[in-house]
């Protein structure tokens, strides 16, 4: 098990990468505990939290809203929840920023600790102190910067995921080894079969780089004014891709949009045509999709409405190579060149 701490502005988080759910009560104040978790997660994993109070929430994105945070308050006054009370999210990226948000808001706030149960969410989701719900078809747009007290990442809980999670989670994965870390690009080149097939000693280690990565950004940058958009490494068309189809998950569309970053990035001479070569083939070897059939004029609208575009300008990350990357301030139709890197992308 590593352990790593992230200071926030208002508190320090600590992040237990290998620590097995079995142990959460180690980590529990005393005092009373309610977890919060979605009907999945519970039908695999009550025994491990049986002897708490448990508000089951539902799947997927839909719910994501202030309707379900309602519901969630609506339970806790009925439990006489007060503010001595410690909440656990035990879930995916959903149910962390779910749990998060109520943790952060009900009377004025709680403390609170995740067990994070799917890939994505342990090397993404749960680190940074950032929860929130949908709003009005805007993703994420009310919620708060608060860090829980511990996020347990238990690798061997990712068993029992869905393979298409498992894959969603490596577009992060690869996110954090292009942006970053050369040494962890070529660890997947290594073991991308290993990683896959969940074998632990790979996982682990991929888990503990990530977290280390995104960490360190967040440390440096906690409420997003620099450092932080280079995390939105092939975003800017990953959510354009996700407002266009439900087909891909969020790490697919990530991983379509890094190739199309990538794509510019070498169109731009910043990175060689076999660095080009090399994240293709990795993604691909992970059984990520390296483009779409979407029409590149609905992807260019998407881009061009996205709700973080300043003015007439986007910050786009691209690649100095890999493990290296740089946010741009550029004009919006520069959306048009970043789509058309696809063209030149086989599929
Ligand atoms: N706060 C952040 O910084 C941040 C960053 C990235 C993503 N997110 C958010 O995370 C959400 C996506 O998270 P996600 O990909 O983890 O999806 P998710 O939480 O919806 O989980 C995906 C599916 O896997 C199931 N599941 C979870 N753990 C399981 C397990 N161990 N075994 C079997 N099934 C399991 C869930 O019930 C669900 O059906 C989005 O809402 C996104 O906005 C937040
Ligand atoms: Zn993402």
């Amino acid at each position: 098990m590593k352990e790593l701490i992230i200071k926030g502005n208002k508190s320090t988080s600590k992040l237990l990468v290998g620590e097995s759910i079995g142990n959460l009560g180690k980590y529990l104040p005393p005092g009373k505990v309610v977890v919060i978790t979605d009907s999945n997660v519970d039908a695999i994993y009550r025994n491990f939290y049986r002897q708490y109070p448990v508000i089951v929430i539902g799947t997927g994105e839909h719910i994501k809203n202030l309707t379900t945070i309602a519901e969630i308050y609506s339970e806790m006054l009925k439990m006489e929840v007060d503010r001595s009370w410690f909440i656990v999210g035990i879930g995916g990226g959903l149910v962390c920023d779910i749990a998060g948000y109520v943790a952060s808001t009900y009377m004025r706030g709680l403390k609170f600790g995740f067990v994070s149960t799917t890939l994505l969410s342990q090397v993404d989701a749960s680190v940074g102190g950032k929860n929130g719900v949908n709003f009005e078809g805007y993703k994420n747009h009310i919620g708060t910067f608060n860090q829980p007290e511990f996020v347990i990442c238990d690798p061997e809980m990712l068993k029992t995921l869905p393979k298409k999670e498992i894959l969603s989670g490596f577009g992060e994965i690869v996110k954090h080894a292009l942006i970053a870390d050369e040494n962890m690009f070529k660890f997947l080149e290594e073991n991308y079969t290993e990683a896959i097939n969940l074998n632990s000693e790979a996982i682990e280690q991929l888990i503990y780089t990530s977290v280390v990565i995104k960490s360190g950004v967040v440390n440096r940058d906690e409420t997003e004014q620099g450092e932080r958009r280079t995390l939105n490494f092939g975003h800017t068309l990953a959510h354009a891709i996700e407002k266009c189809t439900p087909d891909y998950t969020h790490g697919e569309a990530v991983a379509i949009g890094m190739t199309a970053a990538a794509g510019f990035s070498l169109h731009l001479g910043r990175i060689t045509t076999p660095d080009m070569n090399r994240i293709i083939a990795l993604l691909k070897n992970l059984g990520l999709p390296v483009n779409t059939t979407i029409p590149k004029e609905s992807l260019i609208a998407a881009m061009q409405h996205d709700k973080k575009r300043e003015d007439r300008a986007i910050n786009l990350v691209l690649l100095n190579g890999i493990g290296k990357c740089e946010v741009l301030k550029m004009p919006v139709e520069a959306t048009i060149e970043l789509a058309a890197a696809l063209d030149r992308i086989g599929e």
